[in-house]
């Protein structure tokens, strides 16, 4: 049976797309996903059924989104892999927009990042700027959120960061560790994206958390949180990232790539705007500190396995 003026989700099974999911049903909303891995377990069991993200089937993305009034749009890649770089990502994200535009999609919330540039020399942010520019000229009415490191239970960053303190003697902090974060509850990221879209303009807004740190502070408290005594010491870049390749191979992942340490050094993952989000990190971190990094999070688990 078709359905018609429901909520599309991209990714409502993984992490910033399932707590959307979640505020949407919570408000009443009927609620589907388009997702790379249809098969995986639904977290909501039956209330969202899942369709599949096929880039390559423009056709099947417009049936999927066909009856949806809003599309819910996470879709991006952390690094490229094989033939998905972020020049793909890009198009990819194009192919959904006018899938959406050609399904009589109304809006779409978009989840981006905190300053994106096209002029920005690193993929991440420059494909997201353009993602962005794209979203702005397709005619939809849009709200454009942009994050900057997102916090919950489902984080990559920050429970690595207390896998690796509590398995290894030494930390390695990449340069000064003098760089700011200011991370966002991923709560509060789903608030934002669900209340954005009740404004009924096309918006873009910075979704920020309530405090910043230097990255060398993050560690140290993330350190304290889970009783690390691993010694945290600042490398050259080139240092961290050669351990990161290393850890890599311990993990069986891509622990940070070269472009995520020079973003991190780049201080773009914080807000020059007043913060929007009310859930801090130190009282999460408490809250969470005997489950946080005991099982290592795994990107080529999520995406690629
Ligand atoms: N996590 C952060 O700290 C953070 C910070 C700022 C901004 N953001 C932005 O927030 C959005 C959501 O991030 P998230 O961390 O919550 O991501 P996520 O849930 O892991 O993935 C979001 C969506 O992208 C798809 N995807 C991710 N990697 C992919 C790959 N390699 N190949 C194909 N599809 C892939 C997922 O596919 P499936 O449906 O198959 O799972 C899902 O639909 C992204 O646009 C990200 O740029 C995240």
């Amino acid at each position: 049976m078709s359905s018609t003026n429901f909520s599309a989700v991209t990714g409502a099974f993984w992490y910033t797309g399932r707590y959307i999911a979640q505020k949407l049903l919570d408000s009443g909303r009927e609620v589907r996903t388009i997702t790379g891995h249809p098969g995986r377990t639904s977290p909501f069991g039956d209330r969202v059924n899942a369709y599949p993200l096929n880039f390559a089937d423009p056709a099947e993305l417009t049936r999927n989104l066909s009856g949806a009034a809003t599309l819910y749009n996470t879709y991006w890649i952390r690094f490229p892999k094989g033939a998905v770089s972020f020049d793909a990502a890009v198009e990819n994200t194009k192919t959904l927009l006018n899938a959406a535009k050609r399904a009589g999609v109304q809006r779409i919330v978009h989840v981006s990042i905190t300053n994106p540039s096209v002029d920005s020399p690193l993929g991440y942010f420059n494909g997201k700027a353009q993602v962005e520019e794209a979203i702005i000229g397709s005619g939809l009415a849009y709200n454009i959120i942009r994050p900057t490191l997102v916090f919950g239970a489902e984080d990559v960053l920050i429970n690595n960061i207390a896998w690796f303190l509590r398995r290894f003697p030494v930390f390695a902090v990449p340069g000064k560790g003098d760089y700011l974060v200011q991370p966002v509850h991923v709560e509060d990221v789903a608030e934002m994206a669900v209340s954005a879209n009740g404004q009924g303009d096309s918006t873009i807004q910075d979704c920020v958390g309530p405090d910043t740190y230097t990255y060398d502070q993050l560690v140290r408290i993330i350190a304290a949180t889970v009783k690390s005594g691993a010694w945290i010491a600042q490398v050259p870049p080139a240092v961290a990232f050669f351990l990161s390749q290393l850890a890599g191979l311990v993990a069986r992942d891509v622990v940070l790539t070269r472009a995520e340490i020079d973003g991190l050094m780049a201080g773009l993952l914080v807000s020059d705007n007043p913060e929007t989000g009310t859930r801090a990190l130190e009282p999460w971190l408490q809250e969470n500190r005997e489950t946080l990094g005991r099982k290592y999070a795994s990107e080529m688990d999520r995406h690629y396995r």
